[in-house]
């Protein structure tokens, strides 16, 4: 019975760690492939801490089984008593001094980085976005161009992109694994981090700061461009003039008409505006996912629409607005489905 329960533990062991380590390689999700710098020097630092941890593991190993081997009792000596080292000075000495010295070894790099990252000196010469971060999405506001938008964040690629980052209500964490580490985005001060892309792709992006019941679903996408399809992106966001911007679809231009009646506009913008509420809706059509992590199809956002409370509990929308039938839901998903203002897509990119 006893080696059945062994047995059944170490299949529930490897299961658990396969689909522990099938989630790390999920594409564009992987600190260990890193695809920006600060990811590379992230992935230095694993490498560094991982080489002293396994060195320490293995020595302590080697040295327990030579002592057990070594030191074993023997025939004729079973009330022999070896000499006490209880109290040595310079043992313990020697297992202050080596933990000290691997301490050291790892916090000096690891500290460097963190100091380099968060190092804005040369900012003014690269492009500046303020990142806020609320619950449950991104709000990015590209401060030279006078861009809004929210959930996907354009940059091109090879270049250093500044990050101001700031909440809007409680701390979250910035992190897009493949390109970048971790970042606290806090309610009282505005945190700094540079990120470079060196690979064009869409690069999935977490919080990593508990935040509340759907922290787990604040996603979002750093979409790394050609420098090219970056200056067509910003053209096309900039020059888009949402007064301008009429439906073509019958149907849609009463979805248009639903969306202002039901006062949307209170919380979300369409165009540069500085209205944050709510996520910014300019180019919601071109969206990799729909409230961060929903495939965007039409279906989807009309489930969102009727009851968002259903998807991502705790979000800030629920309640905001009357309740909507199927039909005004679908109308308002067709106007916001089409709402795209620049050829330059998630689809576009070079994967
Ligand atoms: Cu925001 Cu977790």
């Amino acid at each position: 019975m006893k080696g059945w329960m062994g047995k059944i533990k170490a299949l529930a062991l490897m299961s658990f760690m396969a689909v522990l380590l099938t989630g790390c390689g999920k594409e564009n999700l992987t600190a260990l492939v890193p695809k920006g710098y600060g990811a590379e020097e992230s992935m230095k630092l694993i490498i560094l801490t991982t080489v002293i941890m396994g060195g320490v593991f293995l020595v302590v190993i080697v040295v327990l089984a030579y002592v057990l081997i070594r030191f074993r009792r023997k025939k004729g000596q079973e009330n022999y008593i070896p000499k006490q080292v209880e109290g040595s000075k310079t043992l313990e000495t020697i297992w202050t001094i080596i933990p000290i010295i691997l301490v050291i070894i790892m916090a000096v790099p690891t500290t460097l980085i963190s100091f380099d990252l968060a190092d804005a000196s040369d900012s003014k010469d690269h492009i500046n976005i303020d990142v806020t971060g609320n619950q449950y999405w991104w709000h990015f506001n590209y401060q030279d161009e006078d861009i809004q938008t929210s959930q996907d964040l354009y940059i091109p690629v090879g270049e250093k992109v500044y990050l101001n980052m700031i909440s809007n209500d409680v701390i979250h964490s910035f992190w897009v694994p493949s390109i970048s580490g971790k970042m606290d985005v806090n309610p009282e001060n505005t945190n700094t981090m540079y990120i470079e892309a060196y690979e064009e792709g869409v690069y999935w992006g977490k919080c990593a700061e508990l935040c509340g019941p759907s922290h787990s679903l604040m996603d979002f996408k750093v979409i790394v461009v050609s420098k090219e399809e970056y200056e067509q992106w910003v053209a096309d966001m900039k020059n888009y003039d949402p007064e301008k911007d009429e439906p073509e679809s019958a149907v849609a231009k009463e979805g248009k008409d639903l969306f202002e009646e039901n006062n949307c506009m209170a919380c979300h913008a369409i165009g540069s505006s500085p209205v944050e509420v709510g996520p910014n809706l300019t180019n919601f059509g071109n969206r990799t996912k729909i409230a961060g992590f929903k495939e965007p199809t039409k279906e989807n956002l009309v489930d969102w629409l009727k009851d968002p409370e259903e998807i991502k509990p705790g979000n800030l929308m629920t309640g905001k607005y009357p309740q909507l039938n199927d039909d005004e839901a679908e109308k308002i998903a067709e106007y916001l489905m089409q709402l795209k203002v620049t050829d330059v897509t998630p689809e576009s990119v070079n994967n």
